[in-house]
Order: C-alpha cells, then sequence, then structure tokens
C-alpha cells in the first residue's frame, strides 16, 4: 500500500490525465501562477474573467507560451452566473475535479471611512463566491468519491490588517468554510484546504501605497515579497494524492510575517 502511494505521488502527470481544474480568478497575478502549473501538470484548465478584453489577451499570452486555458465570462459574486458556468465547463471540458477559489478584490479603507458598498464589494467577492463556486460542483465530486478543493485565503485573514475589516473578515470566512466543509466530505475522498499567502508581488499589492509597501516588507522576516509561482507550488503539493491526508488545512507561506 505503501508502495502504491509513492507510486501515485510521483506521478502527477498520470494523476492529472483528463482531469478539470476550474481557478477563479485565473488571469490575475497569482491565479496565473496557478493556471500555468495546474496546465502544465497536464490538467485541462478553466478560468472565470469580468473584463472580456483583457482576459482574450490573457489567454492569447498564455497560448504563446505554450499553456492553454479556456476562459469564461462569470461574476462569481453572482449564484446564478456560477450555476450556469459550472454546467457550461461540466458541457464543454467535464466535471471540476479540483476547484480553486482564487477570485479576491480589495477595497482598503479604515473602518470609519469605509462605505458599505465598500464592505459589499468584498465580502461579495471574496466570500460569498466561495458557496456560489464550489455548491454547484460538489455534487459531482461526491459521485465520482474524489475531489480536490482549495481556498485561497490571505495572511490578512489570520492577523488582521490595518484598513481592511472587509477584506480580513472574507479571508478569515474562507478558512472557517474550508474547516467546516472539510470535514462533511473528508470520508468521501474530497479534501478541502486553505492557502494563506502573504504579501506577493502582484499588481493587488503593487496598488498598496509604496511608503506603506515598503514599511510591510520590513516586517517580513525574509525581506522579500512572495513569488505568485511559490503559491502555485503549493496547490500543485495540494492537489496530488500524496496529499490526501491533508484537510482542513491553513497553509502559510508568507515569508515568516505572520507565525500562528
Ligand atoms: N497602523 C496604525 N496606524 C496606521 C496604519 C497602521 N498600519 N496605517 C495608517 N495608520 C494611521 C496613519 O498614521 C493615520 O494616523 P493619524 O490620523 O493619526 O495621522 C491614519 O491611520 C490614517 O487614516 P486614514 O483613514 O486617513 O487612512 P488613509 O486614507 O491614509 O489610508 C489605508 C489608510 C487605506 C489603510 C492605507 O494605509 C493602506 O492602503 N494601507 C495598506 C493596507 C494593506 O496592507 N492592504 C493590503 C493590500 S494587498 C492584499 O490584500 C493581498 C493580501 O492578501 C496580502
Amino acid at each position: 500500500m505503501g508502495q502504491a502511494l509513492e507510486q501515485n505521488s510521483s506521478n502527477p502527470k498520470a494523476e492529472a490525465a483528463n482531469k478539470v481544474a476550474l481557478v477563479t480568478g485565473g488571469t490575475g497575478g497569482i491565479g496565473t501562477a496557478i493556471c500555468e502549473k495546474l496546465a502544465a501538470l497536464g490538467y485541462k484548465v478553466a478560468t472565470t474573467y469580468r473584463n472580456e478584453a483583457k482576459a482574450k489577451a490573457w489567454q492569447k499570452s498564455m497560448q504563446d507560451n505554450g499553456c492553454d486555458v479556456a476562459i469564461y465570462q462569470c461574476d462569481v459574486a453572482d449564484f446564478d452566473e456560477c450555476k450556469k458556468l459550472v454546467d457550461t465547463i461540466t458541457q464543454e471540458l467535464g466535471a471540476v475535479d479540483v476547484l480553486i477559489n482564487n477570485a479576491g478584490i480589495t477595497r482598503d479603507s479604515t473602518f470609519r471611512k469605509m462605505t458599505h458598498d465598500q464592505w459589499r464589494d468584498v465580502i461579495s467577492c471574496d466570500l460569498d463566491s466561495v458557496f456560489n463556486v464550489t455548491r454547484p460542483i460538489i455534487d459531482t465530486m461526491l459521485e465520482k468519491g474524489h475531489g480536490r478543493i482549495i481556498n485561497i485565503s490571505s495572511i490578512n485573514g489570520q492577523k488582521g490588517q490595518f484598513g481592511q475589516s472587509n477584506y480580513s473578515a472574507a479571508k478569515a470566512g474562507m478558512h472557517g468554510f474550508t474547516k467546516a466543509l472539510a470535514q462533511e466530505v473528508a470520508r468521501k475522498g474530497i479534501t478541502v484546504n486553505t492557502i494563506s499567502p502573504g504579501y506577493i508581488a502582484t499588481e493587488m499589492v503593487m496598488a498598496v501605497p509604496e511608503d506603506v509597501r515598503n514599511s510591510i516588507i520590513a516586517q517580513i522576516p525574509l525581506g522579500r515579497l512572495g513569488k505568485p509561482e511559490e503559491i502555485a507550488h503549493i496547490v500543485a503539493f495540494l492537489v496530488s494524492e500524496g496529499a490526501s491526508f491533508i484537510t482542513g488545512a491553513n497553509i502559510a507561506a508568507n515569508g515568516g510575517h505572520y507565525m500562528e
């Protein structure tokens, strides 16, 4: 049995054959690296987008680098759109085996200045989306007796962040969801885990005012921002058969910025 596990876990390409991976918000910084990694492993990869022109250009540049990703317009904050998305992917590519709930936005503001829209937009896109996309997928994973769900949260869901009461709440909520669902599906061959990236060199982090960003980097023991590929690497591990015993976990990748 130990040998069988070793054989499986040492052959990630065989594990990925004919499997479908959906990465929400795949056109962003971390999402792009995750799509590249899963496509390189041999998954049929799909992602969602909001802006058609940007997504088509992104898809073309991915193709130019030998990476095919199917793109679907979908507002992950909208349950009905997510249901249609999952139906379409199931028809065109097959049932989703691997789901990466990665779509997310920030609307940073101190709480006393935060508008209801800033609160709602972040909770809808970052947390409601996890329900909206996972709910139409879970039944087929249960029928198959296999599945991998990975929620991309944040260090700021763990430690809180000045100016992010909306985002910190949503990201902490994602891991609460992970722990509850992981228990419900553990005996059905489905694992549910959270990855909590620290500050990664993406557009989202580069949008933080430079002086604030520099003071954040100064607090990171490794002395640098993370790379999107460093998050994709954890995804590749968690989707593998070798990670079958890991569920309900929250894997931090933050350069030592926050240690629980
Ligand atoms: N701790 C304590 N006080 C702070 C502070 C901090 N971290 N940051 C700002 N302040 C203080 C200022 O010194 C100032 O104090 P005074 O009023 O006494 O002068 C006050 O807060 C400023 O408050 P304002 O409401 O006027 O805020 P602002 O308009 O200057 O902007 C902010 C505040 C929007 C939060 C801005 O500081 C900011 O963008 N911070 C970065 C937040 C951040 O880290 N976002 C992460 C984005 S990336 C991401 O989210 C990805 C991921 O998962 C990691």
